[in-house]
């Protein structure tokens, strides 16, 4: 008989359990796949309803790990959470530049703003700044964060998945700008990424521009859209291949300026940041 001494069952045990873990999460995500990819979808009431039920209902270090918060164990003391909208501030200046858009920042709105990762960043420089969520608790945090880092006004927008066109009236007014990080994976289905596309349209001013991340489908069967089972994949929701969404985005009616590509980064991977214009009214510059 082979005894195992004790050390290497504790080393390698743990290790196992999570090899088992990791080979069952994706045996689950490859079986819901398969159920959508033979007709057995759930239709967008159903994943709207699950999407409203997780974000709503505070939970676990987890959940605060998934709504950007930054107390969230996943952030400990890395440093990520500040990098994120560090990195997106820097790109939208870097994007507003190539674009040619110059205007004041006096409205800036966040789609999804989650735990203000972003919101630190862009609202010191904004005149007022508009965080939209479905969680009421987020955006309560969202409003700590910002206050702790400059007195720029910050309006809290609450909706329900279901009908996000109510942010329009209560936004009251036109925006500069438009940034949604991090949440277009997680809507319910592609054609409800095209309803907020509409609604970005909407409350930009004319001449305004949006930056919006998606994840992008590479046209592989297991990084397509995902149609059902909303809280064991959250974040593969909702895809599209890029070129779909340029022109999405341009029958919406946005002129797009331009993509950026991040394949992989420290928190997921396949992203595409796409800088998209409201075309200034004729004899604005
Ligand atoms: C991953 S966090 C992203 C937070 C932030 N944008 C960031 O980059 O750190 C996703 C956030 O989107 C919110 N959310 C989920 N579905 C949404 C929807 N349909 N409309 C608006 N917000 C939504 C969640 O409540 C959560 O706060």
């Amino acid at each position: 008989m082979i005894s195992t001494p004790a050390s290497l069952v504790r080393t390698r045990l743990p290790k196992a359990i999570q090899r088992a873990k990791r080979a069952a999460v994706e045996a689950e995500k490859l079986f819901h796949r398969a159920l959508a990819t033979v007709g057995a979808r759930q239709s967008q009431s159903r994943i709207a309803a699950d999407s409203q039920d997780y974000w709503q209902h505070q939970a676990d270090g987890k959940w605060r790990g998934n709504a950007h918060w930054r107390d969230a164990p996943v952030f400990g003391d890395t440093g990520l959470w500040q990098k994120i909208g560090a990195e997106h501030l820097d790109l939208f200046e870097a994007g507003a530049r190539m674009c040619g858009f110059d205007r004041p920042w006096n409205r800036v709105l966040e789609w999804g703003c989650g735990g203000g990762a972003n919101a630190v960043h862009f609202a010191p420089r904004a005149g007022e700044f508009i965080g939209v969520d479905i969680a009421a608790e987020t955006l309560d945090e969202c409003r700590k964060q910002v206050g702790a880092v400059c007195d720029t006004p910050f309006r809290p927008v609450a909706i329900d998945v279901a009908d996000p066109e109510s942010a329009v009236s209560r936004v009251e007014g036109w925006c500069d700008v438009f940034l949604s990080f991090y949440v277009f994976e997680l809507i319910p289905t592609p054609e409800y990424g095209e309803r907020l596309l509409r609604i970005a349209l909407e409350l930009l001013a004319p001449g305004g521009l949006a930056l919006i991340q998606i994840k992008y489908s590479d046209r592989r069967w297991r990084t397509r859209s995902r149609h059902r089972a909303y809280r064991s994949g959250l974040a593969e929701m909702t895809t599209y291949p890029i070129d779909e969404f340029w022109q999405l985005a341009q029958r919406c009616g946005f002129t797009p300026k331009a993509v950026h590509l991040v394949p992989r980064n420290e928190l997921d991977e396949r992203y595409a940041y796409f800088f998209l214009l409201r075309e200034p009214e004729t004899g604005e510059s």
